[in-house]
């Protein structure tokens, strides 16, 4: 594998297909973003950037946690699904990679990445470019020069500008949508070429009900007994206020962590243990909430 690039894969892909179903968000959320992915490919081949200045860029900014990586994915297919017949490549960028190469190493990785190995995956069809936890890619420059090893990270984030501005202009065929749970700790300057700025936000009530309801089935695909669980959602999705998606999966599974009998078979699981659960998550993340401030 090419270094700084996570994953490369054709699409569709069943899994990838799976993730845009896995995340449970506002169907106009949904529209915007395949809507935007596929006018960017669109109109960017066919009219000129004076014209429409659109650069192929989509942000998904939001707390961790979210779904954002994971929607990223399943938009991908979904532009894939959208575009029957064509060759669409799937490319993850692996930003801690670039980040992390050697002092002058990151500008000169991430130029190669974006004038060479992304045009060339995408060549004959399109590709579609996922830039996760892109604050480590393109960190502010302002905020950075305080720190340590500030030129590098300074030319870095210059590399990867220069980098996008020229897929915008030269590879009118690539898609980038970049993801970030600290959209503050992104370069302005890369933020203001986006063409959609998405917030994705922690879900609601009714989000986590589904989110709820979707934990609880697919644990009842292996212990039956915990498919009764779901009459109790409602109630499960108004004590996990405040949790975002992971955490919520994980205290519905983590239920059955807290007895060695429901450990050893979840299908003995009871309401008042997801209940328990569930507090103790967001009494956890309160916490960590707090030591982060
Ligand atoms: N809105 C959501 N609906 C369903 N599952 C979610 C949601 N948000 C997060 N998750 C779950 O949390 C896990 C982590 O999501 P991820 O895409 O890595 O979040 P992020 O990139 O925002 O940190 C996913 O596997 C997903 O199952
Ligand atoms: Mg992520």
């Amino acid at each position: 594998m090419t270094p700084g690039i996570a994953q490369q894969t054709m699409l569709p892909d069943p899994s990838f297909n799976q993730a845009w179903d896995a995340i449970k968000i506002a169907d106009q959320v949904r529209k915007r973003l395949v809507n935007q992915a596929l006018l960017g490919l669109s109109i960017r081949p066919k009219v000129a950037f004076e014209v429409a200045p659109l650069h192929g860029l989509i942000v998904l900014a939001g707390p961790p946690g979210t779904g954002k990586t994971t929607l990223a994915r399943g938009l991908a297919s979904q532009v894939a699904a959208a575009l029957p017949g064509q060759r669409v490549v799937f490319i993850q960028v692996d930003p801690h990679a670039l980040a992390s190469a050697s002092l002058g190493k990151s500008q000169q990785a991430a130029t190669k990445l974006f004038d060479q190995t992304i045009p060339e995956a995408a060549q004959g069809g399109c590709g579609v470019v996922l830039l996760d936890e892109v604050e480590t890619l393109a960190a502010d420059r302002q905020r950075m020069s305080l720190e340590a090893n500030p030129v590098d990270v300074h030319r870095a984030t210059d590399a990867v500008l220069a980098g996008v501005d020229l897929l915008t202009r030269k590879h009118r065929n690539v898609l980038l949508i970049a993801t970030t749970n600290y959209p503050q700790a992104v370069d302005p300057a890369f933020m203001s070429r986006a063409d959609l700025i998405e917030m994705i936000p922690p879900p609601n009530a009714e989000a986590r009900a589904e989110i709820i309801r979707d934990t609880l089935m697919g644990l009842a695909k292996s212990w039956p007994g915990v498919g009764g669980l779901v009459s109790h959602v409602n109630a499960f999705a108004a004590a996990s206020d405040g949790l975002d998606g992971r955490r919520l999966r994980k205290a519905v599974v983590g239920a059955a962590a807290l007895e060695l009998e429901t450990a050893k078979d979840p299908g003995k699981m009871n309401a008042q243990q997801v209940l328990a659960s569930l507090q103790q998550a967001k009494r956890n993340a309160k916490e960590a909430g707090r030591e982060a401030a």
